[in-house]
């Protein structure tokens, strides 16, 4: 394989550029020539592709954010998007792919391979929620993030005796929530992996009013089966001893650059991906297991979920007391 392509997929998540740099740099070592596609699979279909030297990957790798940019596109989904796609990459000469993204971004990969170019995939989405690899690529800094401002909400919820009800991302999956009520130290975090009503979160409130805490904060996942503004509306309705305010980190979650766990993954699993590209081993993407880097079939992947660690959901309740 002589000339290769990349691209970042899906929600933009800190390392993408590291992820990018490596796999650019690894290329050059074993006389691979890289492309750049701008815009993920909406650049495929364009042809929007630029060769990218060692001097294009210099100073990205403390940056947050995407130097290829990233889009969602609905036209590659189809049978006629994908010819297109194909046909680009042809006319490039280019002869595998390593697909940097979230669940979807895989299952774009999927649709690539299956139309015979070589694909790995690299997990990158702040959710946490890609199978067959114990971190993706960016959540060690959005749980940083999320953890900054449960700090600082914190200060003033104290300083006030105030509740705080705090939304962060992760689409349908609970990781960020769980892991930020966790280490931020929260009274109740709401997950859609662990269902539990209104009711339940106003006396779960009121209970921590009882027991003399100073403030209170429940971290709800984006995914909950109620949304954090209906969960504020029965709080007004039902007091719980707690004056109550809201916070939605909402995109701040995804930015910023990334923390040293996060560029070494990004690195690593970016080396790895172009190791196994060169390699044929392709169809999978390369998942991080305790300290190994291994090739998931890209099929097992999409047709997983990856679950949460029921002793992390246990160890949320037991320490909010
Ligand atoms: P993420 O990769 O973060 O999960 P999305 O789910 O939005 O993000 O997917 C990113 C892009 O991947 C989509 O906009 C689309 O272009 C492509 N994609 C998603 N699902 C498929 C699919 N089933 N077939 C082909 N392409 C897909
Ligand atoms: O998948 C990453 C993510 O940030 C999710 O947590 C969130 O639901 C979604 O992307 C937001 O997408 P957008 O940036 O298109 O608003």
């Amino acid at each position: 394989m002589k000339r290769i392509a990349i691209m970042t997929s899906g929600g933009d998540a800190p390392g993408m550029n590291a992820a990018i740099r490596a796999v650019v740099r690894a290329g050059l070592e074993q006389g691979v020539e890289v492309y750049g596609v701008r815009q993920a699979y909406a650049g495929l279909l364009t042809g929007d592709f630029e060769r990218l030297t060692s001097r294009e990957v210099s100073g990205i790798l403390q940056r947050g954010g995407t130097i290829l940019q990233t889009a969602r596109n609905e036209e590659f989904k189809t049978p006629q998007g994908q010819k297109k796609a194909l046909r680009s990459l042809n006319e490039h000469g280019i002869e595998g792919m390593i697909v940097v993204g979230g669940d979807g971004s895989l299952r774009g990969a999927i649709a690539l391979h299956k139309l015979g170019v070589p694909v790995v995939g690299v997990p990158a989405s702040i959710d946490n929620d890609i199978f067959g690899t114990d971190m993706a690529i960016g959540v060690d800094t959005a749980l940083n993030t999320i953890l900054d401002s449960i700090d600082r909400l914190r200060d003033t919820a104290t300083s006030h005796n105030r509740g705080f009800i705090i939304e962060v991302m992760g689409r349908n999956c609970g990781y960020l929530a769980l892991m930020g009520g966790i280490l931020g130290g929260a009274e109740l975090v709401i997950i859609p992996e662990q269902p539990i009503t209104m009711q339940e979160v106003a006396k779960s409130l009121e209970d921590a009013y009882v027991r003399g805490k100073n403030h209170a904060i429940a971290v709800i996942a984006e995914g909950a089966s109620f949304t954090i503004n209906e969960l504020t509306q029965f709080l007004d309705q039902h007091p719980t001893g707690f004056e109550i305010r809201l916070t939605i980190l909402g995109h701040t979650q995804r930015g910023g650059s990334p923390t040293a766990f996060d560029r070494l993954l990004a690195t690593s699993l970016g080396v790895e991906a172009m190791k196994m590209l060169l390699a044929g081993k392709t169809g999978v993407m390369v998942g991080r297991q305790g300290r190994d880097n291994v090739p998931v079939p890209l099929e097992e992947v999409v047709s997983k979920t990856r679950p949460l660690n029921p002793e992390y959901i246990n160890m949320a309740k037991m320490l909010s007391r």
